[in-house]
């Protein structure tokens, strides 16, 4: 997944189950019958209103807006200097870069490292694939001719230049939140990158999906338009935090579950949600489900390393989001955002134990070398794959040190409830480069086949994590196919 340009990134009209489509289908169904009443109901009231636009609104986000210290040293290769980097105009710029992180605009604009932001990455969705748009300043490929107002409007209502209805694959029901004075910064930045000439390929949704305005309805169940209201009840690093959190790092489209129209369900948010296979898990305070026993120091390190040693280390998607977003923050941020996740409402998923809570050293040698091996044994092939260095007893290599071979006792991926991540993180490796170190695990999804790593999965999840993880064969060839 790491490696693939195809990957799929957070698509708000993902289906990930078959069964889901049945509910598109009749989301569908419904948002047919409904136009006629939305066609008058707009005749009436022309184009929905800017709320919450109010000057004290974003006083307020701003206020608590931090700008890093170091930012001088975060000028990314590719940045043209044509518009200068000295400077009001430099300092705007350098903000908008910031945010441009803080929102991961990269993780899905870029397709190929050689291209920044030229767009090319194709999200798949049961409806077919949409592949995102270049957003390099090129006038002719790219949004060189957008005004602000037009680059406004993407970002806050999901209207691209001419009018139409962008898919919220495109989380504008997240960036809608940001001030527009951090819409503009971003824009600014976004101006001095290097223009590329370049045409994404089109789009290849499905009938009736290819019809944009379909949005209309879709926006009308599952999208309030509006800047981020701070809570004058709360402190400014909790305002700070929720901004973030809600808006540009729109962490809710991956970790809160989707209603049958792939809305985010409001009831259970952040409770952790299934995309493309990957369980973003629940990150809510709840002692058992959630990151409650996570101490802030903990869920600090995991942001800015992707390692909490003991707790969890990120892969996949959450690996990406912290190589090229959250590891950039400041630690006021940071601080911030945690500050507004142990605020939320804990929702239990009825577990037990905590993911991180399951496993014991294996202490067998002589069982895990399987003295009569009779067809594929989980045991031996974890010797022989994984135990150089993970070691055979799982406890890893290195502890808590940066890069370190992370102990497979305690960890949240062979804790969890199911092994669809740990069946992913075998088959594609981990690869997250951050300034604490580049950590690097092989993928096995090459050489080894379903079977042999449903037997992994199995023998890891019994021995050192959570026993009612299994994985079938079947089950790790449906997972190689969702990239
Ligand atoms: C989760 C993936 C994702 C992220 C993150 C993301 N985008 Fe996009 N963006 C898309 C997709 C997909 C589309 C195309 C939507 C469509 O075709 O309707 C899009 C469309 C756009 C458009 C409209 C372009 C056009 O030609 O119509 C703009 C502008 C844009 N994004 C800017 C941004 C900026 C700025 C950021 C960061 C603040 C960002 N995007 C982050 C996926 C993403
Ligand atoms: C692109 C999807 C995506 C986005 C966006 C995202 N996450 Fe995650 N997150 C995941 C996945 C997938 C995992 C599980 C990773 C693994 O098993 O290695 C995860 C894991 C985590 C964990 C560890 C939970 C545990 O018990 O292991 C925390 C904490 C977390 N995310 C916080 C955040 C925060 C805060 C944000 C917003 C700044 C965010 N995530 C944005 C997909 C995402
Ligand atoms: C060459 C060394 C190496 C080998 C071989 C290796 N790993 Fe890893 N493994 C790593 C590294 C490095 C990480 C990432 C550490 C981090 O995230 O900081 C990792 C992470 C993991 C994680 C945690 C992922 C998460 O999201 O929390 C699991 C589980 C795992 N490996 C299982 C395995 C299994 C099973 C095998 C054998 C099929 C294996 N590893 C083989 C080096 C290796």
């Amino acid at each position: 997944m790491l490696n693939n340009p195809s990957r799929a990134q957070p698509a708000a009209v993902s289906m990930h189950a078959p069964r889901r489509r049945l509910g598109g289908a009749a989301a569908l169904a419904a948002a047919f019958s409904l136009f006629s009443l939305v066609v008058v109901w707009h005749e009436l009231h022309g184009p929905s209103a800017h709320a919450a636009d109010e000057p004290i609104a974003q006083a307020h986000a701003d206020d608590a807006d931090q700008t890093p210290d170091d930012v001088a040293t975060l000028t990314a290769p590719g940045v043209n200097g044509a518009n200068g980097a000295n400077g009001a105009n430099g300092e705007l710029i350098r903000r908008g870069e910031y945010l441009a992180r803080a929102a991961d605009c990269a993780a899905c604009h870029t397709a190929d490292k050689a291209r920044p932001f030229a767009g090319g990455l194709p999200i798949s969705t049961p409806f077919g694939t949409i592949v995102t748009p270049n957003i390099t300043p090129d006038p002719d490929t790219g949004i060189g001719r957008w005004s602000d107002a037009d680059f406004l409007r993407a970002m806050h209502e999901g209207i691209g230049k001419s009018g139409e209805r962008l898919y919220p694959a495109f989380p504008y029901t997240a960036y809608t939140r940001v001030t527009e004075q951090d819409v503009l910064a971003i824009r600014a930045y976004l101006n001095t990158l290097t223009p590329i000439h370049y045409t994404p390929p089109a789009n290849s949704l499905k009938f009736p999906f290819n019809q944009r305005w379909l949005m209309v309805f879709w926006n009308l169940f599952n999208f309030t338009e509006g800047r981020f209201v701070p809570d004058p009840k709360q402190s400014a690093e909790w305002n700070r935090g929720a901004y973030l959190v809600e808006g540009l790092a729109h962490c809710e489209e991956c970790h809160t579950p989707r209603n049958f129209m792939q809305g985010l369900q409001s009831g259970a948010r952040f409770s952790g949600a299934v995309q493309a296979g990957w369980h973003a898990f629940n990150i809510t305070p709840d002692k058992l489900s959630g990151v409650g026993e996570w101490s802030d120091d903990e869920l600090i390190a995991y942001l800015s390393t992707g390692a909490a040693p003991g707790r969890a280390n990120a892969a996949g998607p959450m690996g990406e989001v912290v190589a090229n977003s959250t590891q950039h923050l400041t630690p006021v941020d940071l601080r911030s955002i945690v500050v507004y996740l142990r605020s939320l409402p804990p929702v239990s998923g009825g577990d037990t134990r905590g993911r991180h809570q399951w496993g014991t050293p294996a202490d067998d040698v002589t069982a895990l070398r399987g003295t009569a091996i009779t067809g594929v044994n989980g045991a031996q092939l974890f010797v022989a794959n994984c135990a150089s260095c993970h070691s055979w007893t799982g406890q890893g290599v290195g502890a808590s040190a940066p890069g370190a071979y992370p102990s497979l006792i305690h960890n949240s991926t062979v804790g969890a409830t199911d092994a669809n991540n740990l069946a992913l993180v075998i088959l594609h490796g981990v690869n997250r480069a951050t300034a604490h170190a580049d950590v690097m695990m092989p993928a096995f999804g090459g050489h080894l086949d379903d079977e042999q790593i449903a037997a992994i999965t199995n023998y890891v999840t019994r021995q050192f994590g959570n026993p009612q993880a299994t994985m079938s064969a079947g089950q790790v060839a449906k997972l190689r196919t969702l990239q």
